[in-house]
């Protein structure tokens, strides 16, 4: 039986972020350039984003330029948002077909002109779309997200608008980047490589961790169903024992 269909759709998460990771090893291992990699990392966005839209995943969160990205040589980084150009361009038709809407968290503002347009042109005419919420993390990093909330808020209390004890962590959420997207239940790493990279750190609080040893290039639809099987096998207590959630 394939994984797919081992899969119990009603325990689905509703929110899965994934950190893309392996692309240069891919590359290297394979005697070619890092931006070799990237390009074939796209095949695997591709891929998951039709597996997880096959399933009825809700939310997909993918981790695609980190804010400390931005200090990789000058060379991989104009391969990459140029990539990400040519990408949306090619994928905005099947988006639609499939009835993706596309969203983004970051500093977008950091990101090269034509990117951001480019960007914000394919969120638009997503906009409608009532299927998989795909959300692509750009010159993304969790801390700057959290502090960018916690100055928010502060202006907010400036103005007059909220006091200071009103602050709760919903209000909190609603001020990060993610507002109105809920929590990941299950984030998933590639390459062998455990951390987080500030990623999500807010979001992933209650989260289960995926870890597994393939390259991004190499990561398939079949593989976001294993990783989705083996969440479904674990118990989540939320600080309560077992005898509590049984
Ligand atoms: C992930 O692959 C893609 C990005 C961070 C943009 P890497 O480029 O980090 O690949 P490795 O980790 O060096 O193999
Ligand atoms: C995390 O990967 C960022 C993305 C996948 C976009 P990195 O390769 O940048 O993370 P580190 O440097 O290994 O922590
Ligand atoms: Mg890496």
């Amino acid at each position: 039986m394939s994984y797919k269909d081992q899969v119990d759709l009603q325990k689905l998460p509703r929110h899965i972020a994934v950190i893309m990771d392996g692309n240069g090893r891919w590359a290297k291992g394979k005697g070619k350039l890092r931006v070799f990699g990237h390009h074939n990392g796209v095949l695997s966005v591709r891929d998951v984003v039709e597996g997880a839209g096959e399933l009825g995943i809700q939310y997909l969160t993918l981790y695609t330029f980190s804010a400390e990205n931005w200090n990789r040589p000058k060379l991989e980084v104009t391969a990459i948002m140029e990539l990400l150009i040519s990408t949306l361009n090619k994928e905005i038709a099947k988006l639609m077909k499939n009835n993706v809407r596309l969203n983004a968290i970051g500093d977008l503002d950091k990101l090269p002109g034509k990117c951001h347009r480019e960007l914000l042109g394919a969120i638009e005419k997503t906009s409608g779309n009532t299927g998989l919420v795909l959300t692509l993390a750009l010159s993304y990093g969790s801390r700057d997200e959290i502090v960018h909330a916690a100055r928010q808020l502060a202006q907010k209390v400036r103005d007059g608008l909220i006091q200071p004890h009103e602050i709760d962590e919903q209000m909190f959420e609603d001020n990060l980047y993610t507002a109105g997207i809920p929590n990941p239940e299950l984030l998933i790493r590639t390459s062998g490589e455990y951390r987080i990279s500030n990623y999500l750190l807010w979001q992933i609080a209650y989260a289960e961790l995926y870890f597994t040893d393939k390259l991004w290039p190499d990561f398939r639809r079949e593989d976001l169903f294993e990783a989705i099987l083996d969440y479904q096998k674990r118990e989540r207590r939320f600080g309560k024992t077992s005898e509590q959630v049984n």
